[in-house]
């Protein structure tokens, strides 16, 4: 059995992109099972507070579910064509300390997905991640990306995913990331 962690960057209830990780967690491909994490409540980051307490307690936890998985899920929204940054706080904590890093990150399977209501679906900040995932020692899959746009016309009123081509350019990007996992 395959068991990725998967995390929506976004903190809002009704959120496309944690709507997105909803759908993959329904469509993985039999073997794999996908538990979202959270980024909720992960202070900004600040080195006087690593210092006085450390790794806050919800970045500890969040950190041995990452190096306990086979694989890493990150679902990306876009602002001003970047990472949106509570999402790159919670990544930049998870990072800490320096030499805990290649226990969690080393040679990680990630896989980048994300959706927007525009006419782009992340791309910008798709490519916005690989600097940061290089850093973390990770081992990125580049084997067929996912960019969901105009997302708002593929959800139901309970923003479950509908459309069927973008249900089945999920599973295939899941049945992608499996095998590469392998
Ligand atoms: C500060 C800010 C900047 C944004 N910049 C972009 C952008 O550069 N490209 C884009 O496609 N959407 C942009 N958006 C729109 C987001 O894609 C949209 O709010 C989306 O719903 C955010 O993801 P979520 O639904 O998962 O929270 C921006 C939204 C905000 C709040």
């Amino acid at each position: 059995m395959t068991h990725l962690i998967g995390l929506s960057g976004s903190l809002r209830k009704a959120s496309y992109n944690s709507a997105l990780l909803n759908a993959a967690i329904e469509l993985a491909p039999e073997g794999m099972t996908i538990e979202a994490g959270s980024i909720r409540g992960i202070p900004l980051y600040d080195g006087d507070l690593e210092a006085a307490a450390g790794i806050p307690p919800l970045v500890a936890q969040l950190k041995e579910l990452i190096a306990a998985a086979d694989g890493l899920l990150l679902v990306t929204p876009e602002y001003n064509n970047s990472i949106p940054g509570v999402f790159k706080n919670a990544i930049d904590w998870l990072s800490r300390p320096a030499n805990d890093l290649s226990r969690v990150f080393g040679g990680k399977p990630v896989a980048i997905m994300g959706t927007s209501p525009g006419r782009f679906g992340t791309i910008m900040s798709q490519a916005a991640w690989l600097p940061v995932l290089r850093v973390l020692g990770a081992r990125p899959w580049f084997g067929s990306p996912l960019y969901v746009s105009a997302v708002h016309k593929a959800l139901d009123a309970e923003h479950r995913l509908v459309d069927e081509e973008v249900r089945e350019r999920l599973r295939k990007f899941l049945a992608g990331f499996a095998s590469f996992i392998g």
